[in-house]
């Protein structure tokens, strides 16, 4: 076990304090001690990552946080085993380094790119169990606990599944490091890529204009010598993994002492988040997160109160630290203009700045006739555009999008371009659990969101 620090001491948090509160979402292992030994197993593999890197990330969020940088995080929704192969991983990656392109063009700041990758597998449930046909189970709580199929067998949740998991997220983030600093990331293929998306998407004339212009400064940065091979910003990226921590069993063995600055790390991940159904300040989620110094993340959904918050910053980052928590906001389309600006402004009185991005999926998840889970490309948009305004409005930085996207070509929220359907949802409806933008749809995201940046950049340099 590693030794608790002085510090430590004086706060009450250990890596095992958030034994003693209250948990919610909280998966039930019918074998206490097979989890208890798999939990001694992974407290002696070797992290995922390094301490120094989450402390770089923090500093890039600290940018981000003062309007400096624009963060964009997505991926899966539940990232799940069966989908460990090179081209989803990649293909993921790459959307994300697509938009990303787009998005430095439009907000003329670094992106700071967050896969929601290598570790996104539990997932917070809104009910226990589930029901088909007059059958009711457990519910599917993400690969890392127990089974996606309707059988009593795999919905009980197995400790093995948890090793599983760090191998898995292992084997993703080996891939990503290698194609984040091997090559692939190179500017000019990503931009290339996205002639090509402009070449074929039906609204791409929209966004010709936008590529021929990051087309003409690549050329000019090419002639004055800044090339893939003298220059490593365009050669190479920086690319930082993220998940829910939600499992803390697992989250509590990848907690490791930093020797440099004998603090405590989730080495799970750079980025840790709390969900919005576990943001309770006397519950073990928080209890677990005020302890470690990654930057950390938490979800604000529409029943989040003022008072509420400030008491959470409070307990979250009570030296309001640069760059140490970014809040999501989940409003919906229909809230978020009158639920976010009170608590922006609440935020901001209390002389706190926390990162504050835009998830616009979350509240906008909706049901179809058919009773499949979808969600409106123009909801997202409105979202966006509201959490948006409500900065503008109150003098405060929005600070980036958070997306459940993937690179694949699935049919699972409706509307984009291509204009699908309800009816389209049956071709290739892949996820786990919510809905993602395909990889379409996720560059059309982008290219309005660039689009939206730029004008209102304009606007206030003007004002
Ligand atoms: C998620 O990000 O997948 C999620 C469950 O979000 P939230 O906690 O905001 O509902
Ligand atoms: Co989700």
């Amino acid at each position: 076990m590693d030794t608790i620090t002085p510090a430590q001491l004086d706060t009450g948090w250990t890596p095992t304090s958030w034994r003693n509160r209250p948990i919610r979402q909280v998966p039930a292992y019918p074998n206490a001690e097979r989890l208890a030994a798999v939990e001694a197993e992974i407290a002696g593999l070797p992290p995922l990552v390094f301490a120094g890197e989450a402390r770089r990330l923090k500093a890039q969020l600290a940018r981000a946080a003062s309007g400096q940088a624009f963060v964009l995080q997505g991926g899966d929704c539940a990232e799940s085993f069966g989908d460990f192969t090179s081209s989803i991983i990649r293909d993921t990656f790459r959307v994300l380094l697509q938009m990303a392109v787009v998005l430095t063009f439009g907000s003329g700041v670094p992106v700071v790119k967050l896969g929601r990758m290598a570790g996104q597998y539990a997932k917070p449930r809104s009910s226990d169990t589930e029901t088909i046909g007059g059958e009711t189970l457990p519910s599917y709580r993400g690969d890392i606990i127990n089974g996606p199929d309707f059988t009593a067998e795999a919905r009980i949740p197995d400790p093995a599944r948890m090793e599983f998991g760090y191998f898995q997220s292992a084997g993703t983030l080996n891939l990503l490091r290698a194609l984040a600093s091997g090559g692939y990331a190179d500017l000019h293929e990503v931009h290339r890529w996205n002639l090509d998306f402009v070449e074929k998407s039906p609204l791409g004339a929209r966004y010709r204009d936008l590529a021929a212009r990051i087309d003409e400064t690549l050329g000019f940065m090419g002639a004055c010598g800044l090339n893939s091979v003298t220059a490593p910003q365009i050669r190479e990226t920086d690319f930082y993994t993220s998940h829910e921590a939600l499992l803390l069993p697992y989250e509590q063995a990848l907690t490791r002492l930093d020797k440099t600055t004998g603090q405590h790390y989730a080495l799970s991940a750079h980025f840790l988040w709390i969900g919005d159904r576990t943001r309770q300040a006397d519950g073990a989620h928080v209890e677990y997160m005020r302890g470690i110094k990654n930057p950390i993340g938490m979800k604000v959904g529409p029943s989040m109160q003022e008072d509420d918050l400030l008491h959470l910053l409070d307990i979250l980052d009570p030296q309001n630290e640069p760059g140490r928590l970014t809040l999501i906001s989940r409003m919906g389309a229909e809230k978020v203009a009158d639920k976010l600006p009170p608590l922006l402004r609440a935020v901001k009185r209390a002389g706190r700045t926390p990162v504050w991005l835009c998830d616009p999926m979350h509240g906008n998840t909706i049901s179809t006739a058919a009773k499949v889970k979808t969600r409106r490309f123009d909801a997202i948009l409105t979202e966006l555009r509201g959490f948006f305004d409500a900065h503008a409005a109150e003098g405060t930085v929005a600070g980036g999008a958070h997306m459940e996207m993937t690179g694949q070509d699935v049919t699972e929220c409706v509307g984009g371009a291509r204009g699908l359907s309800e009816e389209d949802l049956g071709n290739r409806y892949a996820t786990f659990c919510d809905p993602r933008l395909n990889a379409e749809q996720s560059l059309e995201l982008a290219f309005y969101l660039a689009e939206e940046l730029k004008l209102r950049r304009l606007a206030k340099a003007a004002a």
